[in-house]
């Protein structure tokens, strides 16, 4: 194992060495039973003398840091307990965040996964469920990712195309003009670490610090914090059954982050009138629409209305997608079909920022899409998610429909069920919590007042006996809940 010893100068040789040995083993970066090199490799490596090596393993034995065992070497002792180490700096010289990212964590709050269920019956958002997902067909796709990163070429010094991986976009490209009636050629689609990075890309080569963002009000965290993170005034504009209210939207906005498909959260998506609204208010005042088009795939009921992109006739709706969805979040991968003016600085922007996104999971993916793996996971997630949402709906219109309304949703894997007066959302959320149903409160997705009191209720990681179990102990707890 080599050590890294940072020696300055050629004074106090076995000094230096001996502190920052000693500070490794009481830190905890030199773990108990850590084998050390020999005192003659050390003094090679740190190009000493072999006696001042021999001087600085003598003094640790003696205090008790390292033992020696016979025939087999110099280890890190056991049983230190690791004590607390002074501050290395003086605070004065502590690198300073700038100001915002103090306020972030309020903003990020989001009411959505960040580790596993925490209670028997789980209705978070935003999970899906991992266990419907062909892991044998997906090991195939990541071999064969792997054969394919092995031949290929080493490219520009190694990296790879920041658009990404040419068959993964090509999937996507086809199954947008077959899915969501988005047509576009491969070359359109820029591949990206989720959603979150494509929003993050679009404020990047739109925005200027102090352009006004519009967002859906109530609407999705994540994009609020991002979008306030890159210096934009967030102007925070009401929906209303049919959508965002365009007549609400500033006059001065640059652009406007919407999710058509299906309301986050309150689930409903936005009419055809609506849709043609915004397009010609964007067309008048060239701001920019962003389509966040994140579980559109799972539509329930009616047709297809048409997406803001398909309908653009003026080059202003960059169209986002997501596989958090339909995969998976942890895949971390998602993408974006820009309007061809932005395609370039668009580009740019993903290479400045990280190059391009992992070449072995764009591979196994585009492999798993053009395969027609992709359409045929789809499509039994469909049917078990069709049946998790009905499940609900009966109950929430039945035994429960004295205290549930659900929202009109057509779509996603979540719905929000509005609460009728004499409950209080935070009562049922935690009495819900304290019989282990995970049930959410909407109020955080408000940044202003809250106009609607509810619950979100994610289905794609419960299944149709967790959300029947689920909720019948909910229905037994609802009638002491009344204020
Ligand atoms: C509105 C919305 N957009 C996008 C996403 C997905 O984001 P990402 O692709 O970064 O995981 C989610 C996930 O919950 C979401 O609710």
């Amino acid at each position: 194992m080599d050590i890294h010893v940072t020696l300055e100068g050629r004074r106090d040789l076995t000094g230096q060495i001996y502190r920052q040995l000693r500070a490794g083993i009481i830190e905890g970066r030199l773990a108990a039973n850590a084998r050390l090199p020999s005192t003659r490799d050390l003094a090679t490596q740190l190009g000493v003398s072999r006696k001042t090596t021999l001087d600085v393993f003598e003094r640790l034995i003696a205090e008790g840091f390292l033992t020696t065992r016979a025939g087999d070497g110099t280890f890190v002792a056991e049983g230190l307990t690791r004590l607390p180490t002074a501050p290395k700096e003086p605070s004065s010289a502590k690198a300073r965040a700038a100001g915002i990212w103090s306020a972030m964590p309020q903003d990020m709050s989001i009411p959505l996964p960040v580790s596993g269920p925490a209670f028997a019956y789980d209705f978070k958002g935003g999970v899906t469920d991992k266990t419907l997902f062909p892991w044998d067909v997906w090991r195939r796709c990541i071999n064969q990712g792997l054969r394919t990163q092995q031949r290929a070429g080493s490219g520009v010094g190694g990296y790879r195309e920041p658009g990404g991986e040419q068959e993964l976009r090509l999937g996507i490209a086809r199954y947008l003009a077959f899915s969501r009636a988005v047509v576009c050629n491969w070359q359109d689609v820029v591949v990206t670490q989720g959603a979150q990075q494509a929003l993050d890309l679009l404020a990047r080569v739109v925005l200027q610090p102090g352009d006004t963002v519009a967002l859906e009000e109530p609407g999705y965290p994540p994009a609020r914090a991002l979008f306030a993170a890159l210096g934009a005034k967030i102007a925070h504009v009401p929906v209303d059954r049919e959508g965002i209210v365009v007549e609400r939207l500033p006059r001065n906005t640059r652009l406007v982050y919407v999710t058509p498909s299906h309301q986050f959260p309150l689930g409903m998506p936005m009419s055809l009138d609506r849709r043609i609204e915004l397009l010609e208010w964007a067309k008048r005042r060239q701001a920019v629409i962003v389509e966040d088009d994140y579980d559109g795939e799972f539509r329930f009921e009616g047709r297809p209305v048409e997406s803001l992109k398909s309908l653009d006739r003026a080059g202003l709706v960059a169209y986002v997608g997501t596989f958090s969805k339909t995969i998976f979040p942890d895949l971390r991968i998602g993408y974006v079909v820009p309007p061809a003016s932005l395609s370039e600085p668009l580009w740019t922007a993903k290479r400045t920022g990280d190059w391009h996104s992992c070449m072995l999971t764009q591979t196994a993916l585009g492999t798993f899409m053009l395969n027609g793996e992709f359409a045929k996971h789809l499509r039994r997630m469909h049917k078990a998610y069709a049946e998790r949402r009905a499940t609900l709906i009966g109950l929430l219109t039945g035994e429960l429909a004295d205290s549930f309304e659900p929202m009109p949703a057509t779509a996603g894997i979540h719905l929000v069920a509005r609460l009728a007066a004499p409950w209080q959302e935070d009562d049922v959320v935690n009495a819900a919590h304290g019989v282990s149903v995970g049930i959410y409160g909407i109020g955080g997705f408000y940044a202003g007042e809250r106009r609607e009191q509810g619950v979100l209720i994610g289905y794609g990681g419960a299944n149709v006996e967790t959300i029947r179990a689920g909720f019948s102990r909910l229905a037994e707890l609802m009638p002491a809940l009344r204020r």
